[in-house]
């Protein structure tokens, strides 16, 4: 290890870059840098050639009707995405060809094709619109595990028009409740449980406990992964009328069940994601653009061909999940691998493993994930033969020049161009990102805006900031997969994104370009951490703990850690007549992982008498920041009370860290 860190080092004093492999090049899907001008120069027509590799039941009127900040796609345009993820491919050769190679984590196997795919989806579809009378927009909640009915449910409900709105497994109950009531979901769809790192997920218990709570709901299907070898903690409870296992309510429908019509901007799916507010946002996707963003970022970005097999290691709940596992290589007719569990179980070669066994071509994670391999130690990786691997891609946070450099030289063997690939659940589909056969990288930048998107660094002013210097990042012109709101929201959706800058979306993150133009992104400028690729609301945690009974206030901040980006600290005052110390520490941590799920666990809980707050009455979170991160503190002639901080300094020393 130390000496590959003592390569890496040199090659960052080099200021490496790395030109697309010559043989790469040749055979990229876009090789012709000429693309960018064509795009820019006639944007419209650009996406509408792109949309046209689509099947559409009816062309479109009109490719964009923009009135800020309200935009619609292919006006007029029909279509339906399962049809272009499923139906399409089955009347071609693709027929017989893989669809989905799924890995249980506990080694077991099924392999998908995409005839059996079509077979599952419409049966599914059928069960929900014969068995429960689902029809086009109505909302289906789904809460599963990683297994191949997952996305077999997500394609179902786009068949027959219904909105999904998928809620990752590891939320608690409590979020699960609060996401099906918003959008008022008519139906759950989830497992008895599923396994992560040997242990058993009893999801099916959430979902009853959710439900106590959630009128709109008529009925729960329930996949059956957990087997028959019942015990206390697997024992699942079907409560009559309402709750439906999969495998039986498949045995009695139509074998086919047609797809629906979708008017290009009518609904596809709800995605909820944290916001700088307690309460999550419903972020709204619709058919036509969303589809059509996913379908060419993934033949560009990932440079999809016929032979490859893509393993996109995300969870199904998150953007990345709906974009780069199911909808974006499905509609090209991809073959995907899908894998349940932990990357170290049983053992920390678990990934390499599947991707020597399936033969991964390309391979896309998360830097959080990069980092614990390298913690992990190469030996791991050298255990299997990647040479398969011909594309590696990150996602999720900013990447550092270390972790790419370690990932491009173990995983990728040198030789695999390295993708770094900036979007969000809001943009629906990748924005920045290299283009493996044309771009130079660099180790931790995502280098360019795609084709046909506008992006720029501007100021608070939105006066756009000369190359080399730094600001926020804003985009200047609707994309076809841009989010088209906030469920039931539209004022909140203005305010969030469009409020700063008027005509130009606000991605509340910072972004620096240098003086080649290349985009280096900064990571949230709002109350968002990134806690192990995940986004989290600093004020949901706090509404969490508050909720205690013993918390007065609490004040939370993301604080720098080596593996997940950032880790969460909590500064909390303490009621009267309750006894702060370490039994009151897990108690709420435990809280929040009750409220909101394991992902948002504190890793530090630092009591105090007092919060630092302006004379406004303001916490002064980043004297919070500077004090978890052991820094020497900022202006602090704001305090209403500079006591405090030196109080609080001392505690977290004590008792933090
Ligand atoms: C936020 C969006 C997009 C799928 C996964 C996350 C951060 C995402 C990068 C990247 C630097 C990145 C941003 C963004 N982010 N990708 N390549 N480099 N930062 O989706 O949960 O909606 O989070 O993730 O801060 O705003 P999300």
């Amino acid at each position: 290890m130390a000496v590959e860190t003592q390569a890496i080092e040199a090659l960052l004093k080099e200021n490496r870059s790395f030109p697309p492999p010559e043989d790469f090049a040749q055979q990229a899907n876009l090789n012709d840098p000429e693309i960018y001008t064509r795009a820019a120069e006639d944007p419209e027509a650009f996406w509408a050639d792109v949309a046209r590799g689509l099947d559409w039941f009816r062309p479109w009127e009109q490719v964009l009707h923009w009135e800020v900040p309200f935009a619609k796609w292919f006006v007029g345009g029909k279509l339906n995405a399962c049809y272009n993820c499923v139906d399409r491919h089955v009347r071609t050769a693709r027929r017989n060809k893989a669809a989905i190679i799924w890995e249980g984590e506990n080694g077991e196997s099924r392999v998908l094709t995409y005839w059996d795919l079509y077979r599952e989806v419409n049966r599914f579809a059928s069960v929900l619109r014969e068995h429960f009378g689902i029809r086009k927009g109505d909302r289906v909640c789904i809460y599963m595990p990683m297994v191949p009915e997952l996305p077999i449910a997500m394609l179902a409900c786009a068949r027959i028009g219904a909105v999904h709105t998928v809620v990752f497994g590891g939320f608690s109950a409590e979020s699960l409740k609060e996401r099906i009531n918003d959008c008022q979901c008519r139906l759950v769809i989830t497992a008895d449980g599923g396994y992560r790192r040997g242990t058993v997920i009893p999801l099916k218990r959430s979902v009853d406990e959710a439900l106590q709570e959630c009128p709109s709901v008529e009925g729960v299907v329930v996949v059956r992964r957990l087997g028959l070898g019942l015990t206390d903690a697997t024992f699942t409870h079907m409560q009559e009328v309402r709750d439906h296992w999969w495998h039986r309510v498949i045995e009695d429908v139509s074998p086919r069940s047609d797809c629906e019509e979708m008017d290009s901007e009518d609904l596809l799916f709800i995605l909820y994601t944290s916001g700088s507010t307690g309460k999550p946002k419903g972020i709204v996707h619709t058919t036509g653009g969303y589809l059509t963003g996913v379908y060419a970022t993934t033949k560009w970005v990932f440079d999809l061909k016929e032979e490859d097999v893509f393993w996109c290691t995300a969870d199904c709940g998150w953007v990345t999940g709906h974009s780069y596992l199911v909808y974006g290589p499905l509609a090209n007719g991809a073959t995907i691998v899908m894998y349940e569990g932990a990357p170290d179980f049983p053992d920390r070669d678990r990934f390499w493993a599947i991707c020597e066994k399936y033969g991964v071509t390309v391979f896309y994670t998360a830097p959080t994930a990069i980092r614990a391999f390298m913690k992990w130690g190469t030996e791991h990786v050298e255990k299997h033969d990647l040479s398969t691997l011909r594309l590696i891609g990150s996602v999720g946070e900013p990447i550092n020049p270390e972790a790419w450099m370690w990932y491009h030289q173990n995983i990728g063997g040198g030789r695999c161009p390295v993708v770094d690939t900036w979007w969000q659940t809001e943009t629906g589909h990748i924005l920045i990102s290299p283009l493996p056969g044309i771009t130079t990288t660099r180790p931790g930048s995502a280098t360019f805006p795609l084709p046909g998107i506008e992006a720029d660094v501007v100021d608070e002013a939105g006066q756009s900031v000369p190359l080399g210097g730094g600001g926020y990042l804003v985009l200047k012109r609707p994309w076809p997969g841009m989010l088209r709101g906030l469920y039931g929201d539209p004022e909140r959706y203005r305010e969030v994104y469009w409020s700063r800058y008027g005509t130009m979306y606000f991605a509340g993150d910072g972004a620096k370009r240098d003086e080649d133009g290349y985009f280096w992104l900064l990571g949230r400028v709002d109350d968002v951490m990134n806690v192990a690729g995940h986004r989290i609301s600093t004020m949901e945690v706090e509404s969490a703990l508050v909720d205690h009974p013993a918390v007065a206030e609490a004040a939370v901040i993301g604080k720098h850690h080596e593996l997940k980006g950032q880790a969460i600290a909590a500064f909390v005052t303490v009621k009267d007549g309750f006894k702060a110390g370490t039994e009151l520490q897990d108690e709420l941590k435990e809280h929040v992982v009750k409220k909101i799920g394991a992902i948002s666990r504190p890793d530090d809980i630092i009591f105090t008498s007092e919060l630092p707050k302006t004379r406004s009455g303001k916490i002064m979170r980043r004297l919070l920041r500077d004090i978890a991160e052991g820094r020497a503190l900022g202006d602090t002639t704001t305090l209403a009370d500079p006591n405090v901080v030196a109080m609080l300094r001392e505690r977290y020393e004590e008792e933090g860290g």
